[in-house]
């Protein structure tokens, strides 16, 4: 069968290596991909957001079946476009349709989802700005810090955690009124501040059985010790040494097991990935957030824990066949440390040459932003390269990340020295 699979970071390179070792692909496609797919795939450079030219792609290339990697084309409905279309409703997609999308496509659906089904959450209540005074009253209800969120997809900025409430009143309006994040801030969710520690849980479902993929927890400041900016992910490490077998059983029975019961009560036919953002408060799960994808720098060190053929699961989860699906662990510490391109995650420098990276041997060498310019490998995103490694213990695969890393160069070049630091 011919594969394609849409996005271009690093977690397609490690959704296209991981898919490349199954023996039932014929080929396989990623759409934009990056320089490290475009060794193990065909490339096609499209853009996500035209529908038609996906469609063109598809029926050029007999693909019947797409691996959607970003949120934004499910939010948008990519998977209902197929469904709804006569030459393309029986090629398999992987990834919820539109309704199941909300889950990420609209922080306020998702809060009023986990509260009819019982999936504990922090308390919170919605405002626009018809209601601002409202909000005003609710926060005033609430003890610091403050947490906004606005309603809708805002690449990863839209959350703001803020200590004064003046100041959180102020942003409030921001948001509301002015627009601060446009359209996805007409709404906004303010909750309680939830304590603990976080991790990341990913459930691969067929909408009626589901499987619990690796934990993972990531990095997401841009310094040493999480400090500065947010990014998109800085590393991560699986499994998560706090979430021990105890804690994740509780997080299948509070939150997995109403998560997928509660799409089936609301008539949501949800094929794909979930992303579950959680807080552990000394061994209580609560839900920071549903990602209606998998996590990106995160894939990379889920998949390569993954022993089971994904393809296999996949096709299972096209139809509905994933509760006969095998599903093994490899019981290794996976970590990836990402290299980031100077300035990033503000204004970042592009098209500098990489490297190094091909006498790598003791790590797998993710591309995120990388493309090929005259035969060259060269930076073209803001996060570049994730470098993962497996071993029997999270400090000697941390080791074995740095050493590999130590081989790489490109000018500018950044990355986390501390990745894991808080678990050791
Ligand atoms: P989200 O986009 O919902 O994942 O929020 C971004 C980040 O903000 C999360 O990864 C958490 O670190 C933090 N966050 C969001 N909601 C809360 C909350 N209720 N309590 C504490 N931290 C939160
Ligand atoms: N690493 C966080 C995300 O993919 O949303």
């Amino acid at each position: 069968m011919n594969v394609l699979i849409l996005g271009s970071g690093g977690r397609e390179h490690a959704f296209a290596l991981k898919l490349s070792e199954s023996k039932k692909i014929n080929q396989l496609f990623v759409a934009p991909g990056n320089a490290g797919t475009d060794k193990i795939a065909k490339n096609i450079n499209i853009s996500l957001a035209d529908f038609n030219v996906i469609k063109s792609t598809v029926l050029e290339n007999d693909i019947k079946m797409v691996v959607v990697g970003p949120e934004v084309p499910l939010v948008d409905g990519i998977h209902d476009f197929f469904l709804a279309d006569s030459a393309l409703k029986n090629i398999a997609v992987i990834g919820p349709k539109k309704d199941g999308a909300l889950l990420e496509g609209s922080k306020d659906f998702s809060k009023q989802f986990m509260q009819k089904h019982g999936v504990p959450t922090a308390r919170y209540q919605s405002f626009t700005k018809e209601n601002l005074e409202e909000g005003y009253a609710f926060l005033e209800t609430l003890e610091p810090p403050f947490v906004l969120k606005a309603d809708g997809l805002a690449a990863g900025k839209g959350v703001l955690i803020i200590n004064s409430l003046q100041e959180a009143k102020t942003e409030l309006k921001e948001m509301v009124s002015n627009q601060k994040f446009g359209e996805a801030s007409s709404t906004v969710v303010i909750e309680e501040f939830l304590k603990g520690i976080e991790l990341s849980v990913f459930v691969l479902t067929d909408g009626k059985s589901y499987k619990i993929l690796p934990s993972a927890k990531d990095y997401k400041r841009i310094g040493d010790g999480d400090t500065g900016l947010n990014t998109g992910g800085m590393g991560a490490i699986s499994p998560v040494p706090f979430a021990d077998e105890a804690f994740l059983d509780r997080v299948e029975e509070l939150v997995v097991k109403p998560t997928i019961a509660g799409l089936q009560k609301d008539g949501i036919d949800y094929r794909g990935f979930i992303f579950i953002g959680l807080m552990n408060d000394n061994g209580n799960p609560s839900v920071v957030e549903y990602n209606v994808r998998m996590g990106d720098p995160e894939t990379e060190v889920v998949l390569p824990r993954i022993a089971s053929d994904l393809f296999d699961l996949l096709e299972g989860v096209a139809n509905q066949t994933l509760h006969k699906k095998f599903f093994s662990v490899v019981d290794k510490t996976a970590t990836t440390v990402m290299l980031v391109s100077g300035g990033y995650p503000e204004a970042y420098q592009k098209n500098k040459e990489i490297i190094g990276f091909d006498a790598v041997d003791e790590s797998i060498v993710y591309h995120a932003g990388t493309a090929l310019k005259d035969n060259k490998v060269v930076t073209s995103g803001g996060r570049v390269m994730a470098i993962t490694s497996l071993a029997n213990s999270m400090e000697e695969a941390l080791e074995k990340s740095y050493r590999s890393i130590n081989k790489i160069h490109f000018d500018g070049m950044n990355f986390r020295k501390d990745i894991g630091f808080d678990l050791m």
